[in-house]
């Protein structure tokens, strides 16, 4: 075998080789879009692991203003309808309409409950801490919810 032999087999087997592992890497390690975006995990020392104090109000001014409708961790009642369901993930029902719900009440328009009366008495610190529970709630059952406390 001449050397120009020699050397050309050398590359051609070479090449084959990266080709191949190329090829092989880029099969090993497909990365399928996700289907949604994934919950973020909580940051440590957060509601699951303490209850932050937003968290630990909100969940007993819900308890004692919202629960006997929407159930003691808002899944839901016989009169009520569940707050940890995708109708009342962010996109659809923003804080805002939280806040409007409490404030003014809410006509029936989703399901067959009849309508919420307003929720009088309670401040706007105390609405904020209820949103944040139920949206830890809404995170803590899967939801993508990242505005949580
Ligand atoms: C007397 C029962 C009752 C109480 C108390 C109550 N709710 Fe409701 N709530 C309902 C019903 C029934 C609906 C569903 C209306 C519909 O869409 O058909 C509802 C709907 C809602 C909605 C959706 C609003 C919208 O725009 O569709 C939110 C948010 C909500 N409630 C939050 C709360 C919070 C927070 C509390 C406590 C501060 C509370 N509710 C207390 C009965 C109640």
């Amino acid at each position: 075998m001449s050397c120009y032999q020699c050397r050309l087999r050398w590359l051609i087997v070479t090449v084959m080789g990266v080709l191949a592992a190329v090829g092989c890497a880029g099969m090993e390690a497909p990365s399928p879009m996700p289907l949604k975006t994934p919950t973020p995990d909580p940051p440590s020392g957060s509601v699951n692991e303490t209850g932050s104090p937003e968290y630990l109000v909100g969940m007993d001014l819900f308890q004692r203003n919202c629960s006997q409708c929407h159930g003691q961790k808002a899944t839901g009642s016989e009169v009520g309808p569940p707050l940890i369901h995708e109708v009342y993930h962010p996109y659809h029902h923003p804080d805002f309409s939280f806040r409007a719900a409490i404030n003014r009440g809410v006509p029936a328009h989703h399901w067959h409950f009849g309508s919420m009366p307003a929720v009088p008495d309670l401040s706007e610190g105390d609405v904020e801490n209820i949103i944040c529970y139920v949206r830890s709630l809404q995170r803590d059952s899967g939801m993508p919810v990242t505005a949580a406390c």
